[in-house]
C-alpha cells in the first residue's frame, strides 16, 4: 500500500493530492491512508499534510531503497531485481552466492555500508555508511573467460560517461577499471568470475563509487564527487543514471560487439599513450601503453620494441 501511495504522490510531483482522491483511487479508508503516510514518514519520507489540501511529497530519504532505484527506470536487464541492505560485509560476496543459486542476470545487490568491502588484489575498499555507492551486479554474458576484460572496460567507461553527463566533471579511465578525476580515484571496480571450461557462468561486477564521502574518510589519492562538486550528490539519481548507461552499453556490446564501444573507451582513457609500469604478481613490465585489444587486454610496447598483451595488473604512470 505504501508503494501505491508513493506512486500517487510522485505522479502529483510536488502538488497536493487530497486524502479523498487517494482513498478513492486505492479503495481504502482515509484513516488507513493516514496510517500508511505515518509509516512512510517513519521510513524517512518527508510528506506534508494540510487539512483542506491533502498530502504532498517533499523529500525522499537519502537511502538506496530498491523501490526508489527502480521507479520508472525502464531497464530490461540491469536492476530487474534489487536487494538493498543497510549493512553488508561485501555486496560482491552476497551477489556471488546469489548467482550460484541461479539469481537472474541483472540482479543488483546494494548496501549503505560494507564492513569488509573488497578491493582488487586483496585490498580493502573503504565503505563508510550512507555516503558512497557500493553495489554488485550479476551478469551472465555468453563469452569465454579470456573475454571478461571487455565487461570491466565497458563498466569503467559507463561510469566515466555517467559522471561526465550528470556533473560535467572530466572523469577518465585508468586501465583496466579505475575512474579518476584530476588524477584522484573516485571509483573502483572488482570483477569476479565463475566459469566452466570455455564459458563464463556469471560475472559479478562490483562497483564502489565515492559519492558523498568526506576527505577524512578516504584513503590517500582518492576523491569523491562531493569534494569535486562542493555539494552533495543525489545518490539514487546517480545509481539510476549509471544503471541506464550500463544497460545501454552492455546491450550494445552484446549485439554489436566490443568494437562498437572501443573508440569511446579510448577517448576516455588516461592510460593510452603514457609510459607505464605494470605489475602482475611477480612480473613487472615497463613501456608505452599502446592500445587495448578486442578482448580488453592492454598492449604495452617495451623498450626493446616487444609488445605485451596484459590482461590484468596494477598500473603506475611513469610519465
Ligand atoms: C578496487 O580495488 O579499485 C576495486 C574496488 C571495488 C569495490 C566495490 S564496492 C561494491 C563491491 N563489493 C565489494 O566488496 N567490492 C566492490
Amino acid at each position: 500500500m505504501e508503494k501505491a501511495i508513493l506512486k500517487l504522490l510522485k505522479e502529483n510531483s510536488g502538488h497536493f493530492i487530497s486524502g479523498e482522491d487517494i482513498s478513492r483511487g486505492l479503495k481504502v479508508s482515509r484513516s488507513a491512508i493516514w496510517k500508511h503516510i505515518q509509516l512512510l514518514r517513519e521510513n524517512g519520507y518527508e510528506i506534508e499534510a494540510q487539512p483542506h489540501l491533502g498530502y504532498r511529497l517533499l523529500k525522499i530519504p537519502d537511502l538506496m531503497l530498491a523501490d526508489e532505484i527502480t521507479y520508472n527506470l525502464g531497464n530490461k536487464i540491469l536492476g530487474i531485481k534489487i536487494l538493498s541492505y543497510a549493512s553488508a560485509a561485501s555486496t560482491n560476496e552476497i551477489a556471488y552466492s546469489l548467482a550460484e543459486q541461479s539469481a537472474p542476470e541483472g540482479t543488483l545487490v546494494i548496501s549503505e555500508e560494507q564492513t569488509k568491502g573488497k578491493g582488487r588484489l586483496g585490498r580493502r575498499w573503504v565503505s563508510p555508511a550512507k555516503t558512497g555507492v557500493y553495489m554488485s551486479i550479476i551478469l551472465r554474458p555468453k563469452i569465454s573467460p579470456v573475454e571478461a576484460g571487455k565487461i570491466t572496460l565497458m563498466c569503467s567507461m559507463s561510469i566515466a560517461m555517467t559522471i561526465r553527463s550528470m556533473f560535467g566533471l572530466e572523469a577518465l579511465i585508468k586501465w583496466p577499471n579505475d575512474v579518476f578525476i584530476d588524477n584522484e580515484k573516485v571509483c573502483g571496480i572488482l570483477t569476479e568470475m565463475n566459469a566452466e571450461q570455455d564459458l563464463i557462468s556469471f560475472i559479478i561486477l562490483g562497483i564502489g563509487v565515492n559519492v558523498n564521502t568526506e576527505a577524512e574518510k578516504l584513503p590517500e589519492g582518492a576523491t569523491s564527487l562531493k569534494i569535486k562538486l562542493k555539494k552533495k550528490v543525489d545518490r539514487i539519481e546517480f545509481v539510476r543514471n549509471l544503471l541506464k548507461d550500463l544497460e545501454e552499453n552492455y546491450i550494445k556490446i552484446n549485439s554489436e560487439g566490443f568494437a562498437s564501444i572501443i573508440g569511446q573507451w579510448r577517448d576516455l582513457s588516461m592510460t593510452l599513450g603514457r609510459r607505464i609500469k605494470i605489475k602482475w604478481r611477480e612480473n613487472i613490465i615497463e613501456g608505452q601503453a599502446m592500445d587495448v585489444d578486442e578482448n580488453g587486454a592492454l598492449i604495452v610496447r617495451d623498450d626493446f620494441g616487444f609488445s605485451h598483451q596484459v590482461l590484468s595488473g596494477d598500473v603506475t604512470v611513469v610519465r
